[in-house]
């Protein structure tokens, strides 16, 4: 018999987060013991803070020392777990997707907000329309889906792979969403060809930035990631096309890297769109850009 299949909830707990500290390049070693173990015992996070003199039985803890190897590993907390919270909703993650990140849900904000405003000059019938780009495990699509019920969402991601995990958090959440393999705006043909918001979460990081050998990012695909050699690739290229799908007066919102706000703000300008904003994300750096198509 093994040490920790006597120990209590609280120490296996401090031993964990111990050996994950000592890993050096693990972010938040306690909250990843609790996840780590939460998970193994099929208990949440609460149950652990309400019991930690428990001593769980061998058989209820054989799960955690691979759970535990794998992080020391350095595999994504989100990928051992195979989900992440977004928005209030659990979604289902694999290398397949990027892994939600608590900066976009500014993005998913700042269009609700949008949206309360704008909702006093659109009124329904017809309802709103809106188009998520690259939409990797349908965050942002189903965080506002969620939160607008009369919303008709249509997302579309190139791969073909992350689209089916989508798929299945659109119906593990009972949300009905249009997916669609597309090429940023390719297959948007009528009659689903304009839209009275489009939001985007694009690739937008550099080539060679050197954090993509570091952490969490080594697991995830690349092509979610990287966007030519200033990141601003794609996300000329959504803001060159984005007036063509856009309603009259339709707005386009754009998450990027907090150094690029100039740069993507330069872009909407160039491309004849109004009323540019910047917003900001909880750590208060630059995240979001939008704009009012004339
Ligand atoms: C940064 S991830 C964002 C994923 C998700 N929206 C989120 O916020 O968690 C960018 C997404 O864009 C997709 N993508 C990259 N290039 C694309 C393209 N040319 N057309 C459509 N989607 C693309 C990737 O597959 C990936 O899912």
């Amino acid at each position: 018999m093994s040490d920790s299949e006597q120990q209590d909830i609280q120490t296996l707990l401090s031993v964990a987060s111990q050996q994950l500290m000592q890993h050096g390049l693990i972010d938040s070693p306690q909250l990843d013991a609790e996840l780590l173990l939460s998970h193994a015992l099929n208990v949440s996070r609460t149950y652990l803070f309400t019991w930690p003199e428990k001593v769980p039985s061998a058989e209820q803890l054989k799960n955690f020392p691979p759970l535990l190897e794998q992080r020391l590993q350095g595999y994504p907390i989100a990928h051992i777990l195979g989900e992440r919270e977004f928005w209030g909703l659990s979604l289902k993650v694999t290398q397949d997707t990027l892994i939600p990140r608590p900066d976009t849900e500014t993005l998913v904000e700042t269009t609700l907000n949008l949206m309360a405003k704008e909702a006093k000059k659109i009124l329904p019938p017809p309802y709103p329309t809106l188009l998520d780009l690259g939409t990797g495990s349908g965050a942002i699509a189903l965080a506002l889906k969620s939160e607008q019920p009369q919303l008709a969402v249509t997302a579309v991601d190139q791969s073909t792979k992350a689209l089916k995990i989508a798929q299945h958090n659109a119906d593990s959440h009972q949300l009905n969403i249009q997916f669609l393999q597309s090429n940023w705006f390719s297959a948007l043909t009528s009659p689903h060809a304009t839209f009275d918001y489009i939001v985007s979460n694009p690739p937008y990081i550099e080539e060679k930035d050197p954090h993509l050998t570091q952490g969490d990012v080594r697991f995830e695909p690349l092509s979610a990631l990287t966007s030519g050699e200033d990141g601003l690739d794609d996300i000329r290229y959504i803001t060159q096309q984005a007036a063509a799908h856009l309603t009259p007066k339709g707005w386009l919102l754009i998450e990027h890297g907090y150094h690029q706000a100039d740069s993507v703000a330069n872009q909407f300008q160039i491309n004849g769109f109004a009323s540019i904003q910047l917003q900001h994300d909880l750590a208060g750096n630059p995240r979001v850009t939008l704009g009012q198509k004339r």
